[in-house]
C-alpha cells in the first residue's frame, strides 16, 4: 500500500542516516532506508536533514504571553515585581484578549516546530476568566497543537482568598493538572501544607501534579523534599513534576546528596526553565551572581526525567522569547555547562522526548505506529540544531505538513572572492 506522505533521506536524532519515513493514516508506518516512493501522495526530499518528533514545551504561561508592557514594564526584573505586575493587569483582562494573544502565540509555536505545550493558568481570579479562555484555546488548537493546562494558584493556595475553591472549580471545568507555588505561601509550614493538600487533590482525582517549586535562591526552600515525600506516600510516581527547583542551585551539597536520590526514588520529574532562571535568579546578589538553574546534569545522572520549558515570552517576567525550544536548549547547554557531546544531546532530549514523557503524550516518537507529528530541521544532528537554532523546514501534524519555512541561506559577495554561500547554512550534511 503506498504511503500518504514520505520523508525521503532523513537523519534521525540517534544518528541513523539515509532513512525514509513512510506515513499512512496520520501515523508513522515505516522507518527504514529505501522505502518505495511509488504511488505516495507526497514525497518530501529531506536531503539528509534531521527529523525529530516535535518540540515539547513542558512549562509555559499562555494567559500572560505577549502582554509585554501592559500596563507597564518590569523595572527590577525580579519574580516578585513580575507577580505584582501581573496582579495589576489581571483585573483588566478580557476573555477575548487572552484568547487572541494565546492563539497568536500558538501560531508562532507551531511555526517553530512545537507540538505540545503544558501551560499554567492562573486561578486566583474569581472570574476564572483566563481558565475559560484557555479551555477555549485548547479546544480550537487541538487539531494542530496539544495544549495541557495546569491550575495554578499564582498568589498562593493559602495566601490568596478563594484560591483552593477556584483551583477545584478549574479542575471541574476540565483543567488537566494540579499546580501550586509553595515558596510563595506565607510560611515554610504553609508551603509544605500546600504541597500535601495539592498532592491529595491530585490523588483523589487521578490527575498529574506540576508545582512551581522553590523558585527562589533561598537554599532552605526545600518544598521539593515534601513534594518527593508526598509523591512517595500517595503513590503518584510518574505523574508529578517540580518546576524550576532553582533553590537546589544554592543548596548545601551534603543535603542535595540525600535529596536527589529521594526525587529519583519518588519518580518526580524536574522541569527547568533556563531562559527565565538565568534572567530572574541571583537578583539579590552583588558579585559573584548565582546562575540559579537547578542541577540538571546531576538530576539526569540520577535517573530523574528532566524537561525544559520556555516559561515566558514577552510577558511581565520576560521581555524576550520566540517560542523556540532550541533557544531554551541552547541556554541550558551554557548555564548547566553541558557542553560535552553527550550533554548537548541530553539537552535536545529535554525539549523533545523527556518533556513528552512528563506531559504523558501518547504515540510520541519516531517508531512505526507513533503519531506522524514531526519536524524537519535544517541541521545534520541535534547538536547542530541547537548550535544554529536550526530552521524548521517542515512541521508535520498527523502526517500533514502544517508549516514550512525556506532554508536559511546567506549569499556572500566578498571583495576579491567569487560569490558563495555562507558555510554554516550550506547544507544539512
Ligand atoms: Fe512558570
Amino acid at each position: 500500500m503506498p504511503f500518504d506522505l514520505m520523508l525521503r533521506d532523513t537523519r534521525l536524532p540517534d544518528g541513523r542516516t539515509g532513512v525514509d519515513i513512510g506515513i499512512k493514516g496520520g501515523s508513522i508506518a515505516a522507518v527504514e532506508p529505501g522505502l518505495p516512493a511509488e504511488g505516495a501522495g507526497q514525497v518530501v526530499d529531506c536531503a539528509g536533514a534531521l527529523v525529530s518528533p516535535p518540540f515539547v514545551d513542558a512549562h509555559f504561561h499562555m494567559d500572560a504571553t505577549l502582554s509585554l508592557g501592559q500596563p507597564r514594564l518590569n523595572i527590577s526584573g525580579t519574580l516578585l515585581e513580575g507577580i505584582a505586575l501581573w496582579g495589576e493587569l489581571k483585573p483588566h483582562l478580557t476573555q477575548e484578549a487572552v484568547i487572541e494573544r494565546a492563539l497568536r502565540y500558538c501560531d508562532l509555536a507551531v511555526a517553530q516546530g512545537i507540538g505540545a505545550i503544558r501551560s499554567h493558568v492562573d486561578v486566583c481570579d474569581d472570574r476564572l476568566l483566563a481558565v475559560e479562555a484557555l479551555l477555549e484555546v485548547r479546544r480550537r488548537v487541538a487539531p494542530y497543537l496539544t495544549l495541557q493546562l495546569v491550575a495554578f494558584p499564582q498568589d498562593g493556595l493559602y495566601r490568596a482568598p478563594n484560591a483552593e475553591a477556584n483551583l477545584l472549580r478549574a479542575l471541574d471545568m476540565g483543567v488537566d493538572v494540579v499546580g501550586g507555588i509553595p515558596h510563595f505561601e506565607r510560611t515554610m509550614a504553609d508551603g509544605a501544607a500546600s504541597v500535601r493538600r495539592l498532592c491529595e487533590i491530585a490523588a483523589a482525582r487521578g490527575l498529574p501534579v506540576d508545582l512551581h517549586c522553590d523558585e527562589t535562591d533561598d537554599p532552605l526552600s526545600r518544598h521539593i523534599e515534601t513534594l518527593a515525600a508526598e509523591t512517595h506516600r500517595l503513590g503518584l510516581g510518574g505523574r508529578v513534576a517540580g518546576s524550576h527547583l532553582t533553590s537546589m542551585h544554592s543548596m548545601d551539597n551534603y543535603y542535595v546528596s540525600k535529596l536527589i536520590p529521594l526525587i529519583a526514588e519518588a519518580g518526580v520529574a524536574a522541569i527547568a526553565n533556563p531562559l527565565i532562571n538565568i534572567a530572574i535568579q541571583g537578583r539579590h546578589d552583588t558579585y559573584p551572581k548565582r546562575r540559579g538553574l537547578t542541577r540538571v546534569p546531576e538530576l539526569m545522572a540520577a535517573g530523574v526525567t528532566v524537561g525544559l520549558g520556555h516559561d515566558c515570552v514577552m510577558d511581565p517576567w520576560y521581555s524576550l522569547g520566540s517560542a523556540d525550544m532550541l533557544d531554551v536548549a541552547h541556554m541550558a547547554v551554557h548555564v548547566a555547562q553541558m557542553t560535552g557531546l553527550e550533554g548537548m544531546a541530553r539537552c535536545f532530549d529535554a525539549v523533545t522526548v523527556n518533556a513528552a514523557a512528563i506531559l504523558g503524550l501518547e504515540g510520541y516518537g519516531l517508531a512505526p505506529g507513533c503519531r506522524a507529528d514531526l519536524v524537519v530541521l535544517q541541521a545534520a544532528d541535534p547538536i547542530e540544531a541547537i548550535r544554529l537554532k536550526a530552521t524548521r523546514l517542515f512541521v508535520l501534524r498527523a502526517g500533514r505538513v502544517i508549516a514550512r519555512t525556506p532554508p536559511r541561506q546567506t549569499a556572500l559577495s566578498l571583495p576579491g572572492r567569487p560569490a558563495s554561500i555562507a558555510p554554516e547554512f550550506t547544507a544539512a550534511r
